[in-house]
């Protein structure tokens, strides 16, 4: 089932270039003029804004199962690493909301687990509420579940919080920023990861504008960076992935900033496919590459990024654009939704705990002590 509205963004947008101070439309974490969050759990039912809409219609999918979950991750209409951590720690809560068993337990969280690979917030919650859950006296179960996974999303809401200060020190001075994919309230709970910092800076009155990459194939950026920006009323201009490279080598920006889906222990970050040519083009120009995100998004198990699953999607993401065909009916493609960056090309990881910088196994053993 689901609610929806026939608002559309133009009638709901703020403008572009809106002067600094002047109060951000939207409280923290929830969608001007809707007043709705990209997730929100009532207790017994998870409520997500379905994001492969976004941003044509605004229609909210309510989630009973761990079932559920699990199809609303597959499909992207829950998606951005933060927020998938969260929505699985939810899934969780709700099997065993249903069915206080050790045997809904498991069943949920391998079927949770394995709804998208390479964001590491999806394993760590779905073990914290099974953990959570498995600790509780008979009984207790369920409200056990539904207390972790509740403070799972607490946590990452305060993470964006202070990813933004931290972000926004770092970044002082750099007035148009390049970022790719989403990584807002969209992407994680709060004002998400490296949109967070874009709107702190542009509270300061410290923005110029965003340049945002369309991220092919599935179009996070033209559709929900753009989508946020225009209710944040940040400037900002679209440009194709390809674009990208040769503006940053003719100074069109100051740095770059996105998100990430996991940290190998070494500070080698898997995010957005794309990310590997932004530092690459970043470093050749000589301007900060900075990567935000989480404590929860590093995985001090895999100890580079060669340890780390890089999802495939399939071929028809590919094939189609908005869901008109670009090429030929069958035509083979490949389709990694990620990539790899050594750690050598990022200036600096912002997290909630501060600001690694440089990259290695060392700063971020630090991070995490
Ligand atoms: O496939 P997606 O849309 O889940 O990928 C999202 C990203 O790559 C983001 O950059 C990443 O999750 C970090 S932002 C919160």
């Amino acid at each position: 089932m689901a609610t929806s509205t026939d608002a559309s963004v133009s009638a709901r947008a703020a403008g572009t270039g809106r002067p600094a101070g002047t109060g951000r439309p939207g409280g923290t974490g929830r969608v001007a003029g809707t007043g709705r969050a990209a997730l929100r759990f009532d207790g017994a039912r998870l409520w997500a804004l379905d994001q492969t809409l976004l941003p044509w219609r605004e229609e909210e999918l309510e989630l009973r199962s761990a079932a559920d979950v699990a199809d609303a991750l597959k499909r992207l209409a829950i998606r951005g690493a933060p927020l998938i951590g969260v929505a699985g720690g939810y899934g969780v809560a709700l099997e065993v909301i249903a069915s206080p068993t050790r045997e809904a337990l498991d069943r949920a969280s391998t079927l949770l687990r394995g709804a998208r690979p390479t964001a590491v917030n999806l394993a760590r919650a779905v073990d914290r509420v099974r953990a959570a859950a498995l600790a509780a006296p008979a009984g207790e179960m369920a409200s056990a579940a539904r207390a972790a996974a509740g403070v799972i999303h607490a946590e990452e809401e305060a993470a964006s919080a202070a990813m933004a200060v931290h972000g926004a020190a770092l970044l002082s001075g750099r007035r148009r920023l390049l970022t790719h994919c989403n990584t807002g309230l969209l992407a994680g709970p709060g004002r998400g990861t490296a949109l967070s910092v874009v709107v702190e800076l542009a509270d300061r009155g410290e923005l110029d504008g965003v340049i945002a990459c369309e991220a092919r194939p599935l179009l996070q950026g033209a559709r929900l960076t753009v989508w946020e920006l225009v209710q944040l009323g940040i400037a900002h201009e679209l440009i194709v992935d390809a674009a990208a490279a040769g503006l940053i080598r003719t100074g069109a920006v100051d740095a770059v900033i996105l998100g990430c889906d996991r940290v190998a222990s070494n500070g080698d970050v898997a995010n957005k496919v794309g990310t590997y040519g932004l530092a690459l083009a970043a470093r050749a120009a000589a301007i900060p590459f900075v990567v935000v995100g989480p404590t929860s998004s590093i995985d001090p198990e895999a100890a580079s990024g060669d340890e780390i699953a890089i999802e495939e999607r399939g071929a028809d993401e590919v094939r189609l654009a908005g869901g008109e065909p670009v090429t030929i009916a069958g035509t083979r493609c490949r389709n990694p939704a990620f990539d790899v960056t050594p750690a050598e090309l990022v200036s600096a990881l912002v997290t909630e705990r501060g600001v690694a910088s440089p990259l290695s196994t060392a700063s971020i053993s630090a991070l995490l002590a």
